[in-house]
C-alpha cells in the first residue's frame, strides 16, 4: 500500500536501522516522528530525511527507558496528528558480552529498559493513535539472538526472546482491530551496535565484522518498508534476515586477509 502522507514513528532513529528506516520512509513521502536520546544525531538524520522527500520530520529527544518521556512524546504528537500508521519499535541494543557470573547490573538494566520495557511502554503510549481497520502496523525489531542463545548473551538473548513474546501477545490482543504486529529479526549488521556493546572500544567492535560481508542498515530498512507496504489484509508475522556469510550466530564465514 502507498504510505505517502501517512505518519510513521521510529524509535532509535539516531543511528543504524532506525536512521536508515527514517530515510526509507522519507522517500515514500511519509510524515516522520523520530525519537532517540542523542538529539544532535537525530537532527542530522532529520535533515537527510527532509532532503529525501519526507512530508514532515519531527525529532524528539526521548529515552524509552523513562515512562514520562515516552508519554509526553506521544501526547505532544497529538497536536500534529491523530493517526499514526506505522510504529517502528527499534530502540535497543546490547551492553557487554560477559557471562552471567561476571556481568554488570548496569548493563542488564540498560538492556531490559530499552529492548524490553521500552518496547512495552512505547507501544502502550502510541496504541491509541493507531487507526483501526486501516492497515496500521506495529513493527518490532528483534534479533536472531531471540531465537537461539549464545554465551555472554544471556541478558541480550533474554530480552530479544521477550520481544518475540511481546510481539505474539500484542498480535493476539489486537486481533480484530486490523492493526498488524510483526517482528523483524536481523543477524549480524554493521551499525553502531558493536561499538555500544563494547562501550566504545572501536577495535573490538571492528573485529566482529572482520572478513564478513555483514548486513547494512539499509538492507534491514528496505525489509521494514516492504513489510509496511503490504496490503492491509497481509501481516508478516516474523522476518529473519541474515548476511549470507552468517549461517547461525556462531557460524560465520570469514574471508582471510593478508
Ligand atoms: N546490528 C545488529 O547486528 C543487530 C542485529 C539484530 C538486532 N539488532 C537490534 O536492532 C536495533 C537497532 O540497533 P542498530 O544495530 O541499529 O544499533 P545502533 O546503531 O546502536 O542503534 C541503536 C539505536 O537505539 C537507540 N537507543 C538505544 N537505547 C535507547 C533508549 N534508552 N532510548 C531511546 N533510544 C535508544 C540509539 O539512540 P540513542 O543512543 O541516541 O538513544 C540508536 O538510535 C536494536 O534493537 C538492536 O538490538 C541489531
Amino acid at each position: 500500500m502507498n504510505l505517502a502522507g501517512r505518519w510513521v514513528v521510529i524509535t532509535g532513529a539516531s543511528s543504524g536501522f532506525g536512521a536508515a528506516a527514517a530515510r526509507a520512509f522519507a522517500r515514500e513521502r511519509c510524515h516522520l516522528l523520530l525519537g532517540a536520546r542523542r538529539k544532535h544525531r537525530l537532527e542530522q538524520v532529520a535533515a537527510q530525511c527532509r532532503a529525501d522527500g519526507a512530508a514532515s520530520v519531527h525529532a524528539s529527544a526521548v529515552d524509552v527507558g523513562v515512562t514520562s518521556e515516552v508519554e509526553s512524546w506521544a501526547l505532544d504528537a497529538r497536536a500534529r496528528t491523530d493517526a499514526v500508521h506505522v510504529l517502528v519499535n527499534n530502540a535497543g541494543g546490547a551492553h557487554g558480552l560477559d557471562p552471567v557470573a561476571t556481568a554488570r547490573d548496569a548493563d542488564w538494566d540498560a538492556m531490559v529498559q530499552s529492548n524490553f520495557l521500552g518496547l512495552l511502554r512505547v507501544t502502550r503510549a502510541w496504541i491509541p493513535l493507531l487507526p483501526r481497520h486501516d492497515g496500521a502496523w506495529i513493527l518490532n525489531v528483534g534479533s536472531i539472538a531471540g531465537h537461539v542463545a549464545y554465551e555472554g548473551g544471556a541478558a541480550y538473548c533474554g530480552v530479544k526472546a521477550a520481544e518475540r513474546s511481546v510481539t505474539q501477545a500484542l498480535r493476539l490482543e489486537l486481533n480484530g482491530t486490523g492493526i498488524r504486529v510483526g517482528t523483524i529479526d536481523p543477524g549480524m549488521a554493521e551499525t553502531e551496535f558493536s561499538l555500544v556493546r563494547f562501550a566504545g572500544d572501536g577495535a573490538r567492535a571492528a573485529k566482529v565484522y572482520e572478513g564478513v560481508e555483514a548486513l547494512r542498515a539499509e538492507d534491514v530498512a528496505e525489509a521494514m518498508l516492504w513489510m509496511a507496504t503490504r496490503p492491509p489484509h497481509v501481516c508478516i508475522d516474523e522476518m529473519v534476515i541474515k548476511p549470507t556469510d552468517q549461517a547461525a550466530f556462531h557460524k560465520v564465514h570469514r574471508r582471510t586477509t593478508r
